[in-house]
C-alpha cells in the first residue's frame, strides 16, 4: 500500500464539519436539526449579482487573467477608496475565495518551520492552512473573560523568535465577535515594524460591524505599507460563499509579486463568479443597512437569551456574526455528538461547532462552543431554547 503524506495525516478535521454526518442521521431519522455550526448565512443575495450570471453574454467561458479581470480589480480598488484604504489595482490580486488568498500568502512568505503567531481562539483553518504549508502556529491566548480582547502585546513579544514571519489577526474575529480598536492595530503595527514582521489581518468580516464603531483597517495605518497583508471575501459580504471569490490585499510589491507566481500556477480565479462579484459591488447600501440590522437583532437574542441560561457564559460579540459560549459540560465535542445523536426536544436539535478547534493550545476550549447567528429570529429563538432543555439533561 503506497503510503500517504505526514503533513496529509496531520492535516487537522474541520471543526464546523466534522459533525455533518451525525447531523445527517439526526435528519434522517425525523429530528428537525438547526444548524448554528456555519458560518452560511440565510441572508439573500444581492439580485444585482445574481443577475449579471443570468444575464451575461459570454459565449466562451474562457480564463481570466491571474490576477483577476482588470475591470473587477479597478472597481475593488474603488471599494477600498470609499472604505477609506488606498490601493490601486495593481495591489490587488484576485483568489479562489479568501481561502485560496490564505494559501497564497503563507506560501509567499513563509518556508517549512517558519512560525505565525496567531491570537486564539481563531478561525479553525488557519490550523489547515498552516499544517499545508508546513509552517507551526504560535498561539497567544486571549480569553472570554476579556471578551477575547488582544492579549498585552508584550505576549506577542515574548513569543517572537528568528524564525517568527508574521502575526495573523481576524477583524472582525470568527470565532469571537471581537473588533480591534484603533489603537491595539497601532500597537500590533508598532511591533511589527520593530521585528521586521508581516501583519496579515482577515477583514472578510468588515462590513459586520455594530454598535456604532468603526472598522479600522491595517492598510489605514499610517506607515505599514511594506508588512499589511489583507485577506478578503465575497463570501459573507454578499452572502455569496458558493461564489469562491476572495482577495488578496497589500502594497508590498514584492509579496503581490511572488503572490502572483502562485496565482499563475492555479491560472485563474473563476470567470462566472468574477462577473457576479464585480455586479455585487454595486449592491445599494440599503441591502448592507438592512443585513446590519437584522445582525445585530439577531446577536442581541442571542446574547439575551444564552445569558439566561444557568453556568452558561458569554463574550459580547462587536462584529462578524459568531460567539463563543462557554458550557456547564467537560467536552463540547461529546456534547454536540450527543444533541445530534441522543437528544431532541419536541423533534428539534441543534448542531453546534465544539471551540476546541478554534484553539490551537491543546485542552483549551473543551468546554466552550462557536456558535453562528445565521438563523431568522425564531429559529434562533428555539435554538437556545433546545440547548437550554439539553444542558438540563445531559451528563457528561
Ligand atoms: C475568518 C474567515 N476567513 C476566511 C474565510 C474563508 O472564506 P472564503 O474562502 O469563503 O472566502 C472564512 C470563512 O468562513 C472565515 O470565516
Amino acid at each position: 500500500m503506497p503510503k500517504i503524506s505526514n503533513k496529509g495525516i496531520k492535516m487537522p478535521e474541520s471543526p464546523i464539519r466534522k459533525l455533518v454526518p451525525y447531523a445527517e442521521e439526526a435528519h434522517k431519522s425525523g429530528k428537525t436539526v438547526y444548524y448554528l455550526n456555519i458560518g452560511q448565512p440565510d441572508i439573500k443575495t444581492p439580485a444585482v449579482a445574481l443577475d449579471a450570471v443570468k444575464t451575461h453574454s459570454l459565449d466562451i467561458l474562457a480564463y481570466s487573467r491571474s490576477e483577476g479581470s482588470e475591470a473587477y480589480r479597478v472597481k475593488i480598488a474603488n471599494y477600498y477608496k470609499r472604505n477609506e484604504i488606498e490601493v490601486s489595482h495593481n495591489d490587488i490580486i484576485v483568489t479562489t475565495g479568501g481561502s485560496e488568498a490564505l494559501l497564497f500568502a503563507f506560501g509567499s512568505i513563509m518556508d517549512e518551520d517558519d512560525e505565525i503567531i496567531i491570537p486564539e481562539p481563531f478561525y479553525a483553518n488557519y490550523n489547515g492552512f498552516s499544517t499545508a504549508s508546513s509552517v507551526n502556529v504560535v498561539p497567544v491566548i486571549s480569553k472570554i473573560e476579556n471578551n477575547f480582547a488582544l492579549p498585552p502585546i508584550e505576549e506577542f513579544e515574548k513569543l517572537i523568535t528568528p524564525k517568527t514571519k508574521a502575526i495573523l489577526i481576524c477583524n472582525p474575529g470568527n470565532p469571537t465577535g471581537y473588533l480591534y480598536s484603533k489603537a491595539e492595530i497601532k500597537q500590533l503595527a508598532a511591533i511589527v515594524k520593530k521585528h521586521d514582521l508581516f501583519l496579515i489581518a482577515d477583514e472578510v468580516y468588515r462590513e459586520f460591524v455594530y454598535d456604532g464603531v468603526e472598522h479600522y483597517s491595517i492598510l489605514q495605518e499610517p506607515g505599514l505599507e511594506a508588512h499589511a497583508i489583507i485577506i478578503d471575501s465575497v463570501s459573507k459580504r454578499y452572502s455569496m460563499c458558493g461564489a469562491r471569490i476572495g482577495y488578496l490585499v497589500s502594497k508590498n510589491k514584492e509579496f503581490i509579486k511572488t503572490a502572483l507566481k502562485f496565482a499563475q500556477a492555479r491560472l485563474s480565479p473563476p470567470t462566472l463568479a468574477q462577473i457576479a462579484s464585480e455586479a455585487a459591488l454595486e449592491t445599494p447600501q440599503s441591502y448592507f443597512d438592512d443585513v446590519k440590522e437584522e445582525y445585530v437583532k439577531r446577536r442581541n437574542i442571542l446574547i439575551e437569551e444564552l445569558e439566561k441560561i444557568e453556568g452558561v457564559k458569554v463574550a459580547k460579540p462587536n462584529g462578524a456574526f459568531y460567539c463563543i459560549a462557554e458550557l456547564p459540560v467537560k467536552n463540547s465535542d461529546d456534547f454536540a455528538k450527543w444533541l445530534l445523536q441522543s437528544f431532541h426536544y419536541k423533534n428539534n436539535t441543534v448542531m453546534v461547532a465544539p471551540a476546541a478547534g478554534f484553539y490551537s493550545t491543546p485542552g483549551v476550549g473543551l468546554n466552550q462552543i462557536r456558535i453562528a447567528y445565521v438563523l431568522n429570529e425564531d429559529s434562533l429563538r428555539t435554538s437556545v431554547e433546545i440547548l437550554k432543555e439539553a444542558l438540563k439533561v445531559y451528563k457528561d
